[in-house]
């Protein structure tokens, strides 16, 4: 298939929603494509229209917030979906479409919209986005210090030598969402994901049921800084992790 032309992907196989909640127009986003070599543009026509014009991700489509996101780590997820490691199954309907989209641009043109969202202003949770329904975040936080900061830091913003990304900036339901991915092997199952293998193996032997799921997303939503502070404020705190610790000290 050739992608230098303007595209169009009409992604109507699936319901939007997944998880049984479709929506009553079946009509799924009509992508549009773009032959700009921009980061920019392409973020502005492509990517908004599914993750937001400030890349905070939409709950009706449960795609992430992704501003900020660290380039290496684009970079890896764009493969994988291109590469069929990730959103193979049409049961997964969200990686699915985003590895559609993933197919459809030019190399060139993933690199330059991947430099434009890593320069992005995180977009810190908010409201529905940072709470998890019937969790404790206390609860929550040993598991995490036993089995997350090992990789993902003290502070959840993810460490480039092993692969592992920030969890903070991105939605709680998002975060609990891939967590049932990996767990149910919809995600990092594939053939050659390393690194997608290796949440596969955490997820099965220490995530023992949705509970202890839900509560480290509550203790990791608690790593997140405070959105309305200044971006100083911001770095600060993040640096000093999660205000249970503290108190607890
Ligand atoms: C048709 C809707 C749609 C469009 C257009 C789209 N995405 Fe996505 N994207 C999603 C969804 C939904 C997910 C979540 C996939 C999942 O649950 O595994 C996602 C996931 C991602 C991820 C993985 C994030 C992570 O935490 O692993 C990245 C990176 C990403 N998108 C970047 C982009 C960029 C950059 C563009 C524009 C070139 C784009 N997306 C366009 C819907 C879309
Ligand atoms: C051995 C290192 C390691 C440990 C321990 C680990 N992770 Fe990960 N995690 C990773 C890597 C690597 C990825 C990226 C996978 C990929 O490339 O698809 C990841 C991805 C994730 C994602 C997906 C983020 C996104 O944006 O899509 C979540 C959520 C996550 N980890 C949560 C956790 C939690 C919670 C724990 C503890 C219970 C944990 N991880 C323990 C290495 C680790």
């Amino acid at each position: 298939m050739k992608t230098t032309r303007l595209q169009l992907l009409t992604l109507m196989l699936f319901g939007i929603g997944g998880g049984g909640v479709f929506a009553a127009d079946p009509a799924a986003p009509v992508v549009a494509g773009t032959q700009s070599m921009d980061g920019k543009v392409i973020f502005q026509t492509v990517c908004a229209q599914c993750h937001g014009t400030a890349g905070e991700g939409k709950v009706e489509l449960k795609s992430p917030s992704i501003a900020a996101m660290p380039g290496w780590y684009m970079t890896t997820q764009f493969a994988n979906l291109r590469e069929g490691r990730r959103g193979q199954d049409a049961a997964d309907p969200q990686s699915f479409m985003m590895a559609a989209v993933a197919k459809a641009l030019q190399p060139e043109q993933i690199k330059a919209v991947i430099a434009h969202v890593e320069k992005m202003p995180m977009v810190v949770p908010m409201g529905k986005d940072r709470e998890v329904a019937d969790a404790k975040a206390e609860e929550g936080m040993r598991l995490f210090q036993e089995r997350c900061m090992e990789c993902h830091r003290y502070n959840g913003s993810g460490e480039m030598t092993f692969g592992s990304p920030p969890l903070i900036g991105r939605q709680g339901w998002y975060l609990a969402e891939q967590l049932r991915k990996f767990k149910t092997g919809k995600r990092g199952a594939m053939k050659n994901d390393v690194n997608g293998a290796k949440m596969v193996q955490i997820t099965n032997f220490f995530v023992e049921d949705d509970q202890m799921l839900r509560d480290v997303v509550a203790y990791i939503m608690t790593l997140n800084p405070d959105a309305k502070a200044s971006l100083e404020e911001q770095k600060r705190q993040i640096l000093e992790g999660s205000p249970f610790e503290s108190a607890g000290r």
